[in-house]
């Protein structure tokens, strides 16, 4: 059986991982452990990307070095893992030395073959991409994923010759349809094909301008470009070029990424492959974008989702499950702790929670808690033995292409058909009939489903799954399931064995109350961070605490004269100030400069005012704008101009 490797995207280390991170990592320890119960041998990868600009802004700004950087960020991701469930077998690092010289190799290789070589580019350049826009790839002018304008820049550089395998990659995508998957992604990178020739691939970096990178094996002046740089930590992981681990696993690769960085891994990395002599992979399984109320993810918008407190709120296993389950492999899903727990309730509570306790409490009712032997099966026996041969069929053959929501769906078909099982044959009744026999069957074929349903669920809710188990007393062995083979098997829960009755699985989740404890929560933030100095920043892919150069005009400085300077009628430190703007009436504004100022310091001085802040009334008293002032050790000092200007210039 050939052995299986899954990857994810190595994630940049200038943010902290968050829900769409976890998604993607979870997805992929879903599939390994699925892989693992089909009996194959298994290869997990997952890391960190560490090369690049952003990461010495990023570094620069926490007043550190980029190693030390890299190191305390990379320890996040590989840290969060295990407690969201996740077993990888390795944690690669861009900086590893390992890698690095991996990069070189395949440099080396791809160049000496005649697909690098030196010529001269003018391009536009996104700092935040860090990559180069052609004009068509621009949107009005400006970076597509940035909105924000480009810088043009011309140098000298290496070029990968992409371009030549531009007809290659098309007829390899057309021959092998399962190449890109979903198909729409499919479709997108035919179309981006057949739109026009694909450029050469600019894959060096001049020293000058960042020296935060590998260095190009044939000339020292230059480094790697980071998406050559960190594509190839899906071969370096394996001890590319050298070592048993790659003959191994390569064959059986599988990449998981999400829809932002398709071109990447469907157009560079193929040709990339193809350029220096190896395999393309097996699949390129694209999925769609997490979203909060409709947007994407951001730290300004204070939508980002914590996965590990979403875990702790409502338990591991539950979180796995609604993230397999809540989102169509390759469509956006919504994210909200609402469909959480409706999720919750509806399917683990409801369906597969009440379903173990009734089952198993009717077994230490009426059998002391031993697992009956069934005597002759009926047709009802029958049908539900079919519907749960279909399920495990169907569950399989829809996990194994990714589509785990409908794989999940199948599954709680059996789930539900169960529960109607249990109503439609009362056992209750069969016991007050003194029927043991068709009772003792009846339970056995619902305890056996059970087990189905309980090793199934283990890829996608390991820790439930082996609390399933374990209640029917059978300790979870990955060797002895065989997944594919749960369809035809029967009898596998051995009668005369134990079950034991314990506490519910999925305690239903109150949202009223859970709604309550969120509202107070996010006050409490609020409130916190009303009293944090800094701005936060702009874009979740973005180095913290900078404002976009946007939003920085949007506010509005301009100087005034101070004309007269009141006491407040109704509170003890503020001052009813006017000034004169240069506009038709001089403007009223409240300020909490009483405690450093007397009156006299005020009047007459040309100060600073933010002069489109909105208006807003306090203490009874509406201000139309804001004095600047400095905080100093001693007091406040104010914001003025070397020399008097006219009164309402602008600073820019
Ligand atoms: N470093 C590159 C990848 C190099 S792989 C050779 C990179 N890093 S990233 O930190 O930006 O991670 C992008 C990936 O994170 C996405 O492809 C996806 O796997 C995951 N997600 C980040 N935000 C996401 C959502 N909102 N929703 C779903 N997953 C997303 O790109």
């Amino acid at each position: 059986m050939q052995p299986f490797y899954i990857t994810t995207p190595i994630y940049y280390v200038n943010a902290k991982p968050h829900l769409g991170h976890a998604y993607t990592t979870i997805i992929a320890d879903a599939l390994r452990r699925f892989h693992m119960l089909l009996g194959k041998k298994t290869y997990f990868l997952t890391g960190t990307d560490e090369h690049g600009d952003k990461i010495v802004q990023a570094a620069e700004k926490n007043g550190c070095s980029p190693q030390e950087y890299v190191d305390n960020i990379s320890s996040t991701f590989r840290d969060l893992w295990p407690s969201m469930g996740i077993q990888y077998d390795h944690f690669v690092r861009t900086t590893d030395e390992s890698h690095k010289k991996c990069v070189q190799a395949m440099l080396q290789k791809v160049y000496d073959s005649g697909d690098i070589y030196f010529g001269e580019y003018g391009g536009h350049y996104c700092y935040g991409c860090e990559r180069f826009y052609t004009e068509k790839e621009l949107e009005n002018g400006l970076c597509p994923q940035h909105q924000v304008k480009p810088e043009y820049i011309a140098e000298k550089n290496y070029f990968f010759r992409m371009s030549k395998y531009q007809d290659w990659l098309k007829q390899y995508i057309l021959d092998n349809p399962d190449f890109i998957r979903p198909e729409r992604y499919r479709n997108e990178v035919l179309s981006l094909l057949d739109s026009g020739a694909l450029e050469d691939l600019c894959i060096s970096r001049p020293k000058s301008r960042l020296s935060w990178g590998v260095e190009l094996p044939f000339d020292t002046d230059y480094v790697c470009y980071v998406w050559f740089d960190a594509l190839l930590n899906y071969v370096s992981a394996l001890d590319w070029p050298d070592g048993e681990k790659f003959s191994t696993f390569w064959p059986g690769v599988q990449h998981l990424v999400a829809k932002d960085i398709l071109k990447p891994h469907a157009v560079f990395w193929p040709t990339m492959l193809k350029a220096a002599g190896l395999e393309p992979y097996n699949n390129l399984n694209v999925h769609g974008y997490w979203l909060v109320r409709d947007t994407k993810m951001s730290k300004s918008l204070g939508n980002v989702v914590e996965p590990l407190e979403v875990a702790k709120s409502y338990g591991l296993s539950a979180f796995r499950y609604f993230l397999l389950r809540e989102m169509h492999f390759g469509s956006d899903a919504s994210f909200s702790e609402e469909s959480l727990v409706a999720r919750l309730n509806a399917d683990l509570a409801n369906d597969l929670g009440n379903l173990f306790s009734r089952v198993l409490s009717m077994t230490g009712k009426y059998f002391d808690g031993v697992v009956p032997a069934p005597a002759e099966y009926t047709e009802a026996d029958e049908e539900i033995q079919t519907l749960a041969a279909e399920a495990c069929r169907n569950y399989v053959r829809l996990f194994e292409r990714v589509r785990f929501s409908n794989a999940l769906e199948s599954l709680w078909e059996l789930v539900r058909a169960l529960n109607k099982y249990v109503d439609s044959s009362a056992p209750w009744a069969l016991h007050k009939a003194g029927d043991t026999e068709r009772l003792g069957t009846v339970l056995y074929v619902l305890l056996e489903c059970m087990r189905k349903v309980a090793v199934n669920l283990w890829p996608v809710m390991p820790e439930a799954a082996e609390a399933m188990l374990a209640q029917l007393q059978l300790p979870f062995d990955v060797a002895c399931v065989r997944l594919q083979d749960e369809a035809e098997a029967w009898g596998h829960l051995p009668s005369g064995g134990t079950v034991q009755v314990s506490s519910s699985l999925f305690p239903r989740v109150d949202w009223d109350k859970e709604k309550q404890r969120i509202e107070a929560e996010a006050a409490a933030t609020a409130s916190k961070s009303a009293e944090k100095p800094v701005q936060e920043k702009n874009a979740d892919s973005e180095p913290e605490g900078y404002a976009e150069f946007e939003d920085f005009q949007k506010v509005e400085l301009r100087v005034g004269t101070v004309l007269c300077v009141e006491n407040h009628p109704k509170a003890d430190k503020l001052y009813r100030v006017e000034v004169d703007l240069g506009e038709q009436k001089p403007r009223q504004i409240i300020a909490g400069l009483k405690e450093f100022f007397a009156p006299e310091d005020l009047q007459g001085k040309q100060v600073v005012i933010v002069a489109n802040l909105k208006p807003r009334k306090l203490r009874g008293l509406e201000s139309q704008g804001m004095i600047l002032a400095l905080r100093t050790e001693d007091g406040m000092e104010l914001l003025t101009s070397s020399n008097a200007v006219p009164n309402g210039t602008k600073a820019s």
